[in-house]
């Protein structure tokens, strides 16, 4: 099963496809995470991403497309994946279904969790990632049983630089920009499922697992 998740910054899209991943048996490719591991280790593609994430910005489809291509023809990716972030232009979709398309395939679903804008900035200045092994958490939706450590890896939790409140609009601004013209084209080519990511998080699962079924 080759599944995209689609949605504004916050919507809950890197959630899920955790659990997808569990439940599915399937690999998560968060664009994001790669690009933050990328940073942290202060690769050249990191220090090029960075520049742009710190600002709200996409990273340009020239450093972005290549990456995944390269990631989904890994022999993990053979029985399917779930990409979290990715597409996220409409350049970035031709891309993928050119890919597919070469190999005689295509994508199974696109989740689009939907989210108002208005829920989006609270969201995000209760959430806390962590370092070690990536899991997301909020301060009061999905709290860690010890407050500011990783209940998965003892990893001190930390608060994602772009989630300050004048980057997250910024993150949102560029969303409706340039992401949100894939809801119409992945709507057009009859793979379009929409969530209602207000819904508490198990719920909203619950929601996707209908769809993708048990
Ligand atoms: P990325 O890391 O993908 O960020 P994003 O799309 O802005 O999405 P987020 O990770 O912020 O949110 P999410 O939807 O995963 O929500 P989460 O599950 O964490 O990308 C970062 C940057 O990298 C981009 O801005 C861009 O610069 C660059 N980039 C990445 N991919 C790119 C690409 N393809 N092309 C170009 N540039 C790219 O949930 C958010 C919070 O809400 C958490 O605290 C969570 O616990 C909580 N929560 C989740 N669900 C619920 C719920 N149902 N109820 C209550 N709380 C909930
Ligand atoms: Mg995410």
């Amino acid at each position: 099963m080759k599944i995209i998740m689609l949605g504004a910054p916050g919507a809950g899209k890197g959630t899920q496809a955790e659990m997808i991943m569990e439940k599915y048996d399937l690999p998560h490719i968060s664009t994001g995470d790669i690009f933050r591991a990328n940073i942290k280790a202060g690769t050249e593609l990191g220090v090029k991403a960075k520049a742009y994430i710190d600002k709200g910005q996409l990273v340009p489809d020239s450093l972005t497309i290549d990456l995944v291509m390269d990631r989904i023809s890994q022999p993990d990716c053979n029985g399917g994946y779930i990409l979290d972030g990715f597409p996220r232009t409409i350049p970035q979709a031709e891309s993928l279904s050119a890919a597919l398309r070469s190999r005689g395939d295509s994508l199974d679903y696109a989740i689009n969790v939907h989210v108002p804008d208005e829920k989006i900035v609270t969201r995000m200045s209760g959430r806390r990632a962590c370092p070690g092994c990536g899991h997301t958490y909020h301060v009061v939706y999905a709290a860690p049983h010890e407050e500011g450590i990783c209940d998965k890896c003892g990893s001190a939790l930390y608060l994602r630089d772009d989630d300050a409140p004048e980057t997250v609009k910024k993150r949102l601004a560029v969303y409706h920009n340039q992401t949100q013209p894939l809801i119409e084209y992945y709507c057009g080519k009859k793979i379009l499922r929409t969530v209602d990511g207000t819904k508490d998080l198990e719920e909203v699962f619950q929601d996707i697992t209908n769809i993708l079924g048990a």
